[in-house]
């Protein structure tokens, strides 16, 4: 089951899709990795996997549209079933997310609906909120907006930080992002529009 997966940075949940699918828990086939900045350590990850890799950086693009269109024939030429946005800090115009609807999903640290956007963890425990969490969704054009699959939450304590609650969140995101790409690899979970279904052994 060919994916490709895009990102920005660190790569720690590429790495965890990697882990699982060399395990064996995981039947995917990562054909790509590709990163819109050339010093994101997920691709030296990607790299001690053997996995190919593309560096597509979006300041050399004069527009939105000019840089989705060169990442959309990128993606295209690995012909994935899923494309895996992991920590890809783009935002994606109408158009590419119209191209992949359907079949690209996202994973936002948060418990959507509440906090799209940036900083999340802090902006979780300044309104004091009890708990906080991630979603695993469907990409739809609208930010952080799409169909939800997954959710995992963790209680915020008194003494957490952005950093302390990032982490915790993180540790979650390892366990259900690799999860829902199983589940849609297995053909467990489908999108019709503009919602998810389930299959009833994921439910
Ligand atoms: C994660 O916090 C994810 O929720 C967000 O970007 C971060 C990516 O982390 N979308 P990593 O690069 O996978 O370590």
């Amino acid at each position: 089951f060919p994916i490709v997966v895009l990102i920005s940075g660190s790569g720690s949940n590429l790495q965890a899709l990697i882990d699982q699918s060399l395990q064996g828990q995981l039947n995917v086939n990562i054909s790509a990795v590709i990163s819109n900045k050339a010093d994101a350590y997920g691709l030296e990850r990607a790299k001690q996997a053997a996995i190919p890799t593309h560096t597509l950086d979006h300041k050399l693009f004069e527009s939105r549209e000019a840089f989705d269109a060169e990442l959309q024939k990128i993606i295209d030429q690995y012909s994935p079933k899923l494309v895996v946005l992991a920590g890809f800090m783009r935002i994606l115009t109408e158009s590419f997310a119209r191209h992949y609807e359907g079949r690209m999903l996202n994973i936002h640290p948060s418990l959507l609906p509440k906090f799209k956007g940036l900083d999340t963890h802090q902006r979780a425990i300044e309104a004091n909120e009890k708990e906080h969490g991630v979603s695993v969704h469907f990409v739809s054009a609208e930010l952080d907006a799409g169909a939800v699959i997954i959710q995992a939450s963790t209680e915020i304590s008194s003494n957490d930080t952005a950093e302390s609650l990032g982490n915790k969140v993180h540790t979650l995101e390892h366990i259900i992002y690799p999860l829902a790409v199983k589940w849609f690899s297995e053909d467990r979970i489908t999108f019709h529009d503009g919602k998810a279904s389930f299959d009833q052994t994921v439910l």
